[in-house]
């Protein structure tokens, strides 16, 4: 299986998907670029999930929060005490490694075994995962930020401008999708564990009233697993796994995972479904000194509201969706991504290059598609290894122009999944093309 990964890690760099990051100089451990093909796929996977999480609830909306915030945030929201993963030092080559990774703990004894060398760790220190910086222009008088650790406070730290600007009635919730950072230890398995990496995130407030908001947990675990789902992941590589008491985050009442059945060590977390009870608003409450509190007007009462959390890793549902995806047989590889998600809709390709009038109205097909759909143009090699290139990618439709698209006014569209090729006419295309990818 670790096959796999080599295959898809080569496959994303070869074709522009994800870049080692400032990889001139060497790289940088856990940061990673999404070049021009993953920003196209990041954007589209950005796109859904924005649209099914507004269209699909009632009374929710978005926000795009700074990364820089006062650090008192962190001091009231309880990263900067624990926001901690346990650490252990490697006595031999002093490797450090976090004491939770058996997989990694394993790999490394084996690594001095092999070379008749003794291993023994030093005691699990707890180790913070907050990354700090600098702002300031005068040396010395620069003050101490924190690159956000989870996009989540930036949404709670804004509680009283959502009641002022929105006078949203409870339950209601808020979206947002950006840049986190972590300090990760050991980071690991191409993307999966990154440094810096993006979330997309509901903070959803509801009464406080435990059974209620049970409900809504159950609620949105469906919802966001089922958006998995329709997105093309398949089923039997999905599951929930409840977190047991001694793992749940400080902020956490209750919390699920949906895990990804990975080829890097099995079921691996995708995206966390929490119940944060009110920690998020008492707390910044107590270290602001405003009151971050509902006023129900029927009921005539007051309260700090509880939060169903539901936190997806943009970068893990990116690498999940390529590894579920990739598909090969002896004669091509091919991801079969959901036509939605594929960063380009269809390429475009003359059948021969050098044949002017095949070109001219293939050009002119490209050019009608173009403001419509993020199209392709190949007239490289022979039509087989365009369809090869295509495939690759993902690209859900190859239409080629030939000497009958002269005189019928058609193409030869090519469909990626069942390699099945049909005739349309070029004033369909729009239309056969929207109809097949939104669906
Ligand atoms: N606001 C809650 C929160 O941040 P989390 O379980 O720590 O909860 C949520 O993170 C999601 O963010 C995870 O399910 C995962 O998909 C993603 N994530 C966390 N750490 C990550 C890392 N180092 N690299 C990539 N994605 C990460």
């Amino acid at each position: 299986m670790d096959n796999l990964m080599d295959k898809i890690i080569s496959l994303a760099k070869r074709r522009g998907f994800i870049f080692p990051s400032s990889e001139i100089y060497g790289g940088l451990s856990g940061v990673w670029d999404y070049g021009p093909l993953g920003v196209e796929l990041k954007n589209n996977i950005k796109r859904e999930y924005w649209k099914e999480m507004i269209s699909k609830n009632e009374n929710v909306f978005g926000i795009d929060a700074a990364i820089f915030m006062n650090p008192k945030v962190w001091e009231a929201s309880g990263h900067l005490k624990s926001f901690t993963d346990p650490l252990i030092e490697c006595k031999t080559c002093h490797s450090r490694l976090r004491a939770d990774h058996k997989d990694l703990i394993l790999e490394h004894e084996n690594y001095h075994k092999k070379r008749n060398e003794k291993v023994s760790w030093t005691e699990p220190k707890k180790f913070n995962l907050l990354v700090e910086a600098y702002l300031g222009v005068v040396e010395g008088e620069k003050s101490k930020v924190f690159l956000r650790g989870e996009i989540t406070q930036g949404v709670h730290v804004n509680f009283l401008n959502f009641l002022y600007t929105m006078s949203p009635k409870l339950p209601f919730g808020v979206i947002q999708i950006g840049k986190a950072f972590r300090n990760e230890i050991t980071p690991s398995n191409f993307t999966f564990r990154s440094r810096e990496f993006e979330q997309m995130e509901l903070q959803f407030y509801v009464e406080p009233d435990k059974k209620k908001s049970l409900e809504w947990l159950e609620y949105f675990k469906k919802q966001r697993l089922n958006w998995y789902i329709n997105l093309g992941i398949k089923k039997e590589n999905l599951r929930f796994r409840k977190h047991k008491k001694n793992e749940l985050a400080h902020y956490a009442l209750e919390a699920w995972d949906i895990e990804y059945n990975s080829p890097f060590g099995g079921w691996k977390e995708m995206e966390g479904i929490h119940h944060r009870g009110n920690w998020d608003l008492s707390e910044h409450s107590k270290y602001s000194g405003k009151e971050l509190s509902y006023f129900d007007t029927k009921n005539n009462k007051r309260f700090i509201p509880y939060v169903i959390e539901t936190s997806g890793g943009l970068d893990r549902a990116f690498l999940f969706l390529l590894i579920d995806s990739y598909f090969e047989d002896k004669n091509r590889t091919v991801l079969k991504l959901h036509p939605k998600l594929s960063p380009y809709k269809a390429a475009i390709f003359p059948l021969l290059a050098n044949k002017k009038q095949l070109v001219s109205l293939a050009l002119r097909v490209y050019k009608k598609l173009k403001p419509y759909f993020m199209v392709a143009w190949d007239d490289r090699g022979n039509i087989g290894k365009r369809y090869y290139s295509q495939d690759e990618i993902g690209t859900p439709y190859c239409l080629t122009i030939d000497f009958d698209s002269l005189k019928n006014k058609d193409v030869t569209v090519r469909d990626r999944n069942t390699m099945r090729q049909i005739r349309i006419k070029i004033d369909k295309l729009i239309e056969y093309l929207d109809k097949k990818i939104n669906k």
